[in-house]
């Protein structure tokens, strides 16, 4: 039987910056939802990208003094390390700059235009330059951009529109007939109140005003406007339009396109629009997930109070990040992040919970039964509640999962584990365990503990895949015991399972020591690294600006003795007048000259490189000499006209 299939998409990212714990969420949710289906047997296709092009990347990328294609190269293999570190498992990447991309969307602009979809035009309206939004004034928030509030401008260019105004009713009755179309249910009302009752004007889908897009091919002085190319992402990234990829009737539609709730009305007013114009599928739903707030307000670099998630993630490990992503904020609604919060949680949940039942399971097993349980059995009606409670758990956490509520479904499987620690309280294996009666009794609640440790790790998996193996080793759960399948039942583990203790999973952490410190942490994180330009001329080294250059104090120096140094064959030991007292260089340059023909010239020396020793022979600065050939060096002498100790500039 073939099997069924789930596509799913996070937003493609600008790369305009770093990305932050923010965008982290949206691509963490993706990546559980994908692995829960690929654990429940679907084949899924999990597509993640950046969405490269617009004036705000071509501005960034020229006050760099770069191309823009530079620019996002370097920016983009940052967020595909991000997403490689916190182990998402995206199936495809797409960059809108990729080549089968830019003319399948070449392609579809085309089409539309062919069709009468897309019409020139003029466009006069409010302009948010950062958010590269066009705004009608009814859609105006104090005169200002409705999604960053910042300030808008009158702009008016030749461009083209796509007619959005006549797919209004279309839009209204599908989302009728569809009333699972978007989620949470709320952002239906808010689309229909603020977009669509107002009336849907049409957009604009072409600039002319700036070069970094994709060129409409039948009119090049304008480039694609941003959204007819991101939103088409989509489905370029499965084959429509181009030879690249060959998976667009399998996937399409999408199951479900996860989005940040500023987002939602491109994807469910405009890309609907623009499938119904190309006669396509409409997405099965479009989910629309709240922010990530600071207690300042919402994350952004210009407030610079972006949270870095690699720095949590190296001091916490990714899936204690991912975890208290997953858990800590209704999906849907916004939450707020605070290291207080997160590290109460890891303290909490990880280490006392989940971490705490494994170590103290495992301890038991190895302590009572020396690792390996006995096959002797006897059971007690104390022990129901915990297995129904195990054996229910997978439909559970489907269930929420099916309904986008990851939080629930992570509560779901802290039910369990909360479940199995007050089960040794009920239990008491410390006292079963000093009477010699009691051994298959222990055994039995020790099976139990390990059998519900694992149907709650295996569930774990897509929200915590790196812990989830580590899990499995100390418990003694072999591969095949790992499916989704397997956790249909209790008792899957081997009578005789044998365990083997580990490290700790979560190490408590020290809240009032760690908030100081990570604050740090993230400050030090924020600094600009020094970024390399590279030089016009190639073999040459990257450029410094002048003040980089007047760091150096180059001088000029006269040779008053000079010396071999001993035991180093290269090595010459000179005494400078260097017009400040004078000073002791060692240079490697006995290869080329001999003590007697440098007495007494004039050399430039660097005059506050730090001191080092070589040989043991202190030196303090260096004579700067030139490559002159395959194994030639030529000190640069200067005219005896210049006095010691001039500065060079
Ligand atoms: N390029 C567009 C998306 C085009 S999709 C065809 C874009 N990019 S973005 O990089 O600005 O944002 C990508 C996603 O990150 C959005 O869904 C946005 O909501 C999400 N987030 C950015 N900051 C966020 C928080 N602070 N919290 C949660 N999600 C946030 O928009």
């Amino acid at each position: 039987m073939e099997k069924k299939t789930f596509y799913i998409t996070t937003p493609i990212y600008y790369p305009s910056d770093k990305l932050h714990i923010g965008h982290a969420y949206c691509t963490v949710a993706a990546d559980t939802m994908a692995r829960f289906k690929r654990l429940q047997g679907y084949d899924v296709m999990f597509l993640t990208g950046t969405d490269e092009h617009g004036q705000k990347i071509e501005d960034i990328a020229k006050a760099k003094g770069m191309t823009p294609k530079a620019y996002v190269d370097g920016v983009v293999a940052g967020i595909k390390d991000l997403w490689k570190l916190m182990n998402i498992s995206n199936d495809r990447f797409i960059r809108t700059t990729d080549d089968y991309h830019e003319q399948a969307v070449q392609k579809i602009f085309k089409r539309l235009y062919e069709q009468g979809d897309i019409y020139k035009g003029e466009y006069k309206g409010k302009y948010c330059k950062p958010c590269e939004s066009f705004w009608t004034d009814s859609q105006l928030v104090d005169g200002k951009c409705p999604d960053c509030g910042r300030e808008v401008v009158e702009a008016h260019e030749e461009a083209y529109f796509f007619r959005l105004s006549a797919y209004a009713d279309r839009l209204v009755k599908y989302y009728e007939e569809h009333p699972d179309f978007m989620e949470p249910q709320s952002r239906l009302n808010e689309m229909i109140n603020n977009f669509i009752k107002p009336g849907l004007e049409d957009l604009c889908v072409s600039r002319t005003s700036f070069k970094w897009g994709i060129p409409v091919d039948f009119d090049p002085n304008h480039v694609v406007y941003v959204w007819v190319d991101a939103l088409s992402n989509y489905i370029t990234a499965l084959g429509y339009g181009n030879d690249k990829y060959h998976d667009f009737d399998k996937y399409w539609p999408a199951d479900v396109h996860l989005v940040g709730k500023e987002i939602m009305r491109f994807h469910s007013i405009i890309w609907p629009a623009m499938l119904m114009a190309l006669d396509l599928p409409l997405p099965k739903k479009v989910f629309g997930h709240g922010w990530l707030l600071l207690e300042g307000g919402k994350m952004s670099k210009s407030k610079g109070n972006v949270v870095d998630p690699v720095v949590l993630c190296n001091r916490y490990g990714v899936d204690a990040i991912r975890y208290f992503l997953m858990r800590e904020i209704p999906f849907g609604s916004d939450g707020v992040f605070s290291n207080e919060s997160l590290i109460t949680r890891i303290n909490s949940d990880l280490a006392n919970d989940l971490g705490n039942l494994v170590s103290r399971t495992v301890s038991m097993v190895e302590k009572y039964f020396g690792g390996t349980l006995p096959v002797e059995r006897e059971a007690e009606p104390l022990d129901d509640e915990l297995i129904a409670m195990a054996q229910g758990l997978r439909d559970k956490v489907a269930d929420n999962i099916d309904r986008f509520q990851l939080p629930q479904a992570l509560g779901e499987i802290f039910k369990l584990i909360s479940r199995s620690n007050k089960y040794i309280d009920e239990t008491t294996p410390w006292a079963l365990g000093k009477d010699e009666s009691k051994r298959a009794r222990l055994a039995t609640v020790l099976y139990n503990l390990l059998e519900s440790i694992r149907v709650a790790s295996v569930l774990l998996t897509p929200f915590m895949p790196q812990t989830a193996p580590k899990i499995w080793e100390q418990v003694g759960v072999p591969q095949e015991l790992t499916t989704w399948e397997s956790v249909a039942s209790f008792g899957q583990l081997p009578a005789e399972v044998t365990v083997k203790k580990g490290e700790t999973l979560f190490p408590r952490i020290d809240l009032a020591k760690e908030l100081q410190e990570l604050e740090e942490a993230m400050k030090a994180a924020q600094q600009p690294k020094e970024e390399k330009k590279e030089s016009a001329v190639p073999g040459i080294a990257p450029l410094i600006d002048i003040d980089t250059f007047m760091k150096g104090d180059l001088r000029v120096a006269k040779i008053v003795e000079c010396v071999p140094v001993k035991r180093a064959k290269k090595l010459l030991k000179l005494q400078l007048d260097d017009g400040l007292g004078g000073r002791q260089v060692v240079s490697g340059i006995a290869p080329w000259y001999k003590p007697e023909d440098l007495v007494g010239k004039k050399v430039i020396i660097v005059a506050n490189l730090q001191p080092v020793k070589l040989c043991g022979e202190e030196s303090q600065g260096m004579i700067l000499a030139a490559d002159a050939g395959e194994n030639d060096v030529k000190v640069l002498f200067v005219d005896d006209s210049v006095p010691a100790g001039s500065k060079i500039h």
